[in-house]
């Protein structure tokens, strides 16, 4: 429709959108510790996957390292809410740092699913991204029985011990669709596959995409606020192009939408990751408000009200000072 006129020029906006309990969480664990201990708070890997929370976080005093050898000896350190494997808090203990672990709940349900069927000497295999900090942490927990599975394309190449002691698990931030034909795959090959206990998969990574997958097809243009690391961010590009949006472009902030992508396109959909604050989707739409596309309507799915109490190391610290 290359004559889209102010008038048939609008926003689809998806809800839930935006951060999850387990982010909320994790960047709240970092203020307040930066509040009661005081700056430097040294911060194992980004805190969530998001360039302007990263940001804006150093900027009140968190240092990010990549490993916690790079934290001076006995000082404070927050782990990531993507989780950290038991050697990294065993090389933590070593150096006597202070750890607040801000590892989402969610996750930590994974670590210990891995934990009890490694126990039960069962082959894992960990649907996931190789590399991405969540599968590191969760292969970490029993390497010895965890092979990383990274798309439906790869399960030819799955070898296990018995055929019928086989589990799959997965990270939490993956596309549910293509998890699923990763499944089918790897149960055509494994008929008595395990499923995990509970869905592996989180609530706001599902929430995110179904909400994204009803308004796509409505859409000539996707826009999902999100950095490039966060898997559940790119993840939101796929499914919105799978689910029928003529195109679909992840970007980190509003400085980035690309005027070319306008052409004849009467309605824009907007959503963003589980680790992107809101002020960046207003900034999006007072942009596209800028470009005629002034009309917002909600498209929501589900109303999300789960919240995950504060670390227990810090709650502790902060209880303590009353
Ligand atoms: Fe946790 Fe899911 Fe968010 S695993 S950090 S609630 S995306």
């Amino acid at each position: 429709n290359p004559s889209a006129t102010t008038d048939t020029k609008r926003v689809l906006l998806a809800a839930p959108r935006g951060y999850c309990a387990g982010v909320d969480r994790a960047v709240i664990a970092v203020e307040k510790a930066l509040d009661h201990y005081g700056a430097p708070v040294y911060v194992r890997k980004e805190i969530v996957h998001n360039k302007y929370v990263v940001e804006s976080l150093s900027e009140r005093g968190a240092i990010f390292v990549e490993e916690t050898d790079e934290v001076p000896e006995g000082a404070r350190v927050v782990f990531s809410a993507h989780g950290v494997s038991p050697a990294v808090h065993a090389s933590a203990a070593a150096r006597s740092l202070q750890t607040i672990d801000a590892t989402c709940p969610l996750v930590t349900k994974v670590h210990k699913e891995a934990v009890r069927f490694a126990s039960d000497d069962y082959d894992i295999l960990l649907i996931g991204h190789d590399g991405h900090e969540e599968v590191e942490g969760t292969a970490g927990e029993a390497p010895d029985h965890i092979q990383v599975v990274n798309s439906p394309d790869e399960v030819g190449k799955v070898t296990v011990r018995d055929p019928d002691k086989v589990v799959w698990l997965s990270q939490t931030t993956l596309s549910v669709d293509e998890t699923m034909e990763t499944v089918r795959r790897l149960r055509e090959r494994f008929p008595s596959l395990q499923d995990p206990p509970s869905d592996d998969i989180c609530y706001a990574t599902q929430n995110r995409q179904v909400a994204v997958k009803k308004l796509a097809p409505d859409c000539d243009l996707v826009i999902v606020v999100g950095s490039a690391n966060s898997s559940n961010s790119v993840r939101l590009v796929e499914v919105a192009l799978n689910a029928g949006a003529r195109t679909s472009y992840r970007i980190d902030r509003a400085a980035e939408i690309d005027p070319a992508w306008f052409e004849g396109v009467s309605t824009v959909g907007v959503t963003s990751g589980a680790s992107v604050p809101e002020i960046l989707v207003r900034d999006v739409l007072e942009d596209l408000a800028a470009r005629g596309y002034a009309t917002v309507e909600e498209v929501r799915t589900a109303t999300e009200d789960l919240m995950f109490s504060l670390p227990r190391e810090l709650r502790a610290d902060l209880k303590a000072a009353g």
